[in-house]
C-alpha cells in the first residue's frame, strides 16, 4: 500500500508525463515532487510552466528515515539513468533514487530516448537486475487510444498498476 511517493522529472522529452502522473495520483497518497534543472529547460520549451529546484539535498525525502514508499522518474534522461546505475547521488533526484534502492522500495524509471544506446541498455539491465522497474513511455495500440491524452493515460495507468494503485486510466484487454 503506497502512502508516500516521490515523482521526479529529469531532462528527457515528455516532462508532462511526470506532471500528469502527479495530477492523476489519488489524493490519499502524500506526494513529493522534484525537477532536475535540465528538466526545467525541457519543460519551459515544451509546456511553458513554473519551475522548482533539485538542489535541496537536505529535503525530507533525501533521508531513508522519512519513509517514502515509491518513486517514479518520468521521464528519465539517459544522464540520470547512468548516474543512478553508478550510485551517484549529486542532486535530490539521484539521492532519492539511491534511497529507494538502499531501502528496497519501489523505483520506476521511465527512460526516454530513441534509439537506446548499448550504454543506456546496459544501465537499464543493471538496474532491472537489482529490482528497479524499467517502464519506458512506450505506446500501445490494443487499448483503442484515440488521442495523445488517452495514450498518456495508458502509460500512466501502467505505472499505477506497477505500484498497485487502482485506476481506470485505460481500457484493459479482455
Ligand atoms: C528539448 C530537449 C529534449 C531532450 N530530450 C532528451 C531525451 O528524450 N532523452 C534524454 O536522455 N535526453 C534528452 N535531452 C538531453 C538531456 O536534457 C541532457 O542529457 C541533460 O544533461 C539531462 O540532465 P538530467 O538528467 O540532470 O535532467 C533533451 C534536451 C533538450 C534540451
Amino acid at each position: 500500500m503506497i502512502k508516500k511517493i516521490v515523482i521526479a522529472t529529469s531532462g528527457a522529452s515528455g516532462v508532462n508525463l511526470g506532471l500528469k502522473t502527479l495530477e492523476l495520483l489519488p489524493r490519499t497518497i502524500e506526494k513529493h515532487f522534484i525537477m532536475s534543472e535540465n528538466s526545467k529547460t525541457v519543460l519551459s520549451k515544451e509546456m511553458h510552466i513554473t519551475q522548482h529546484s533539485n538542489d535541496n539535498i537536505g529535503a525530507s525525502i533525501a533521508s531513508g528515515s522519512f519513509g517514502v514508499d515509491a518513486m517514479i522518474i518520468a521521464p528519465c534522461s539517459m544522464n540520470t539513468l547512468a548516474k543512478i546505475a553508478c550510485g551517484i547521488s549529486d542532486n535530490l533526484i539521484t539521492r532519492c533514487a539511491a534511497v529507494m534502492i538502499k531501502e528496497q522500495k519501489k523505483l520506476i524509471l521511465a527512460p526516454r530516448e530513441m534509439p537506446f544506446s548499448a550504454i543506456a541498455l546496459g544501465n537499464m539491465h543493471k538496474l532491472a537486475s537489482l529490482g528497479i522497474i524499467i517502464a519506458p513511455p512506450v505506446m500501445a495500440y490494443y487499448s483503442e487510444q484515440q488521442t495523445l491524452d488517452s495514450m498518456e493515460n495508458f502509460i500512466i495507468g501502467k505505472w499505477f498498476d506497477l505500484l498497485g494503485i487502482d485506476n481506470s486510466l485505460y481500457k484493459r484487454w479482455e
